[in-house]
């Protein structure tokens, strides 16, 4: 079982990110690891308080030589350069902070904050960095691409960054869909045994897990309510690779839906829970968007998930050992889905 948890704060010393139930013998750099955190830290659409960061980490357990140990793997990642944020009674609205000071039962919305931000994702993408490898090894691909920003499709760089000026300048903020796909799963991973065994399932709680993503869909998702079931069954791809909560040998395709960044540069009303007097919020220092760089967590988020799903399946304590179980496992699949 791959099991992972991540602990600190915005503004603490350190985030902190622990795999346990990882495989010995995969190849990891420092380099990998910063290549994924400098993807979601310099998405298109971040705030230039991006720039400032480093996210300078450190890996403290499961590293030796290069390869993995088959230890718990354990990385800090420094919060360069920040102060504690005064103490604050006004909630910011689309954010944790109201029901947050509701469940925690204080007037300082700092102290939900705090951990509520997405800064959180950092250690979750220093972890998934070793879960991209550890695929990457088996010869799965996972890729992810941003399909539309606000109400503009058809992007491409260049559309998409006068798009995140034009809102910028707008003093507003930019939702958008991303597309996720893994190819070359071996077929069979995931369950339909019970609901938590559905790999469609599992996905969709790790991505809709990341901080503002509000929709989750797998192949033909929403659209397939709308047709028959002679259309559907024209078009297999429209499954998403995934049948009965299990790959099927297809390539793994899922979509999520990512609200507009709330914290508006303008500011948004509010009411401080001392005084209940209405206030405006501000967010200064807000991204204008989150898609891009959600998309970048979420390939992170979902290889967590597919790698421990592979693990399920094949077990083994070093990438040798799986390897050859996988090797031989697709030899065995592909001699039935080739003739499909
Ligand atoms: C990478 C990333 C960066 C984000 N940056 C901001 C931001 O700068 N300002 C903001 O108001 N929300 C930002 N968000 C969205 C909020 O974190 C999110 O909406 C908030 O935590 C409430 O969670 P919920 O929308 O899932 O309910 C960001 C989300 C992600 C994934």
């Amino acid at each position: 079982m791959l099991r992972h948890l991540t602990a600190g704060e915005s503004h603490g010393e350190y985030l902190t990110g622990i795999l346990e139930g990882f495989p010995a013998g995969v190849k990891i750099t420092p380099a990998l690891i910063e290549a994924q955190l400098r993807r979601r830290r310099q998405a298109p659409g971040r705030s230039a308080r991006q720039a400032l960061e480093t996210d300078q980490f450190k890996i403290i357990s499961g590293v030796a030589a290069g390869l993995t140990t088959g230890a718990p793997i354990s990385v800090l990642i420094a919060n360069k350069g920040r102060a504690l944020p005064p103490a604050s009674s006004l909630p910011r609205p689309g954010h944790a902070d109201l029901a947050g000071m509701l469940k925690y039962d204080t007037l300082n919305a700092s102290l939900i904050r705090e951990r509520a931000s997405a800064r959180e994702t950092a250690a979750g993408v220093a972890l998934g960095a070793f879960a991209l490898r550890f695929l990457e090894m088996l010869d799965v691909g996972v890729n992810s691409r941003v399909l539309s920003l606000g109400e503009l499709g058809r992007l491409t760089a260049e559309s998409a960054a006068a798009e995140i000026l034009r809102a910028r300048k707008a003093g507003d903020t930019l939702g958008g869909i991303f597309e996720l796909t893994v190819e070359n799963l071996p077929a069979g991973l995931g369950g339909f045994g019970q609901r938590d065994r559905r790999l469609g399932a599992r996905l969709g709680a790790a991505l809709l897990g990341i901080n503002g993503v509000k929709g989750f869909e797998i192949g033909g998702g929403f659209s397939l309510a709308a047709l028959g079931g002679k259309a559907a069954s024209l078009d297999p791809g429209l499954s998403g690779g995934l049948d009965g909560g299990m790959t099927n040998g297809r390539v793994l395709r899922v979509r999520c839906a990512v609200k507009p960044v709330p914290g508006l540069p303008g500011g948004s009303p509010s009411t401080d829970l001392k005084s209940f007097r209405k206030k405006l919020s501000s967010s200064a220092t807000s991204d204008t968007t989150a898609v891009f760089a959600a998309a970048v967590i979420a390939e992170n988020a979902a290889a967590l998930e597919l790698a421990g799903a592979v693990l399920e399946k094949f077990g083994g304590d070093s990438l040798g050992e799986i390897r050859t179980r996988v090797d031989e496992w697709r030899k065995r699949t592909q001699k039935i889905l080739r003739r499909l």
